[in-house]
């Protein structure tokens, strides 16, 4: 041994100190409980400052002969230390592993506070893409009120006290007969409303609730909805009535769909039409043929949507227009039909009685 050699620096290196190192390491690693108590173990035992780094360190101050027994022995030690290290460590990842996903699991078979979302209802809906469409073309949106005057709803459109006409339509009155007031029987009486209120060039459509007396069953309800359109402008003719009406029903029911206008009779336009549709479902091909009858038309081939006409002068007198100048046309058609052709909706009763089961299908259009 050489002079230079500490006896001190020795003991650190011999096998019994570097033992008792690898013991309190490896102690202290099997006690720590998580994995800070593991980097403080980490810390004390494995790093440059540990005892173990120092010994190896001391490995460079033995005399030649003595640094490879030395060396192995801090080798083995260390080795042994950082497997201990390395192996707790993943138990306690493991551990934590475990804990987090317990801690964090969702039990998605618990029940859940559910308040479905409201929605509007397909009738609403409807009226509203109907809205769009004339907005698209330049119309405005004209209302009026549901409780509306005998005046308006019958007089106005030509419908005096004594025409038959006015018990065509099965009215709802208000009481007291004398304030004259009526559940509106169709969004005509808007027509009136408007040209009161507007000079032309009028262009509107109303999209509204009307009310009649009828029963409800498959095919009638009590309240029920139209779409009014109204144009008022100079030199206004059939042939536009005809070109609107045709890029309504295209818009509503596929650009395949034919129209056709049946001769008719409304005392608030002059001529006037009834507006009909070729059954989606036969397109025709049941009338006459009493072995494919089609209940969609009753055979008829065609399918009614609505009146129409060209406003009669004396509705535009009445409301203070002059019939020289000015022309135009008015429409009327039923939602609920149009829901009908749409969407094959069979039943007016499915669209009153307000079951979430019949709307959900339509969406939850907010
Ligand atoms: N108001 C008529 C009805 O309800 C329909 C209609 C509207 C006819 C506009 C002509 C013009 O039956």
């Amino acid at each position: 041994m050489s002079a230079s050699y500490d006896p001190k620096l020795a003991a650190a290196l011999g096998p019994a100190a570097l033992q008792a190192a690898v013991d309190a390491a490896l102690a202290q690693i099997t006690d720590a409980g998580d994995l800070e108590a593991l980097k403080a173990a980490r810390l004390a035992h494995a790093s440059d400052r540990s005892p173990l780094a120092l010994a190896n360190r001391e490995i460079g101050t033995l005399p030649p002969a003595a640094k490879a027994d030395a060396g192995k022995r801090v080798g083995e030690a260390r080795r042994a230390v950082n497997d201990a290290l390395a192996r707790r460590q993943a138990e306690l990842e493991a551990e934590r592993d475990a804990h987090v996903l317990a801690e964090e699991r969702v039990d998605v078979t618990l029940p859940w506070p559910h308040t479905p979302r409201g929605a509007r209802h397909p009738l609403t809906s409807l009226m509203e893409r109907i809205a769009d469409l004339f907005v698209a073309m330049g119309y405005e949106v004209a209302d009026g009120p549901e409780v509306e005057t005998e005046w308006a709803n019958f007089d106005a459109l030509n419908m005096g006290p004594d025409h038959p006409a006015r018990s065509m339509q099965d009215t709802f009155f208000v009481d007291p007969p004398e304030a004259g007031l009526v559940l509106r029987t169709h969004t005509s009486p808007v027509q009136a409303r408007t040209l009161l209120e507007r000079k032309p060039p009028v262009y509107v459509v109303c999209p509204g609730r009307v009310f009649r007396t009828d029963e409800l069953d498959a095919t009638h309800t009590p309240v029920f909805h139209q779409v009014e359109g109204l144009v008022v402008d100079e030199g206004i003719t059939m042939a536009h009535l005809k070109g609107t009406l045709d890029h309504f029903a295209a818009a509503m029911f596929g650009a395949g769909v034919v129209t056709r206008l049946r001769p008719s009779y409304f005392p608030f336009t002059e001529p006037s039409a009834e507006l009909d549709l070729l059954c989606f479902v036969c397109r025709g091909a049941s009338v006459g043929d009493a072995s494919r009858p089609c209940r969609t038309c009753s055979s008829e081939g065609w399918i009614e949507w609505g009146g129409c006409g060209m406003v009669n002068p004396r509705v535009l007198i009445a409301c203070g227009i002059d019939p020289e100048r000015y022309s135009g046309f008015a429409f009327g058609v039923g939602v609920e039909r149009a829901l009908m052709f749409r969407h094959g909706a069979k039943d007016m009763r499915d669209m009153v009685e307000g079951d979430v089961r019949f709307s959900l299908p339509f969406g939850l259009e907010v």
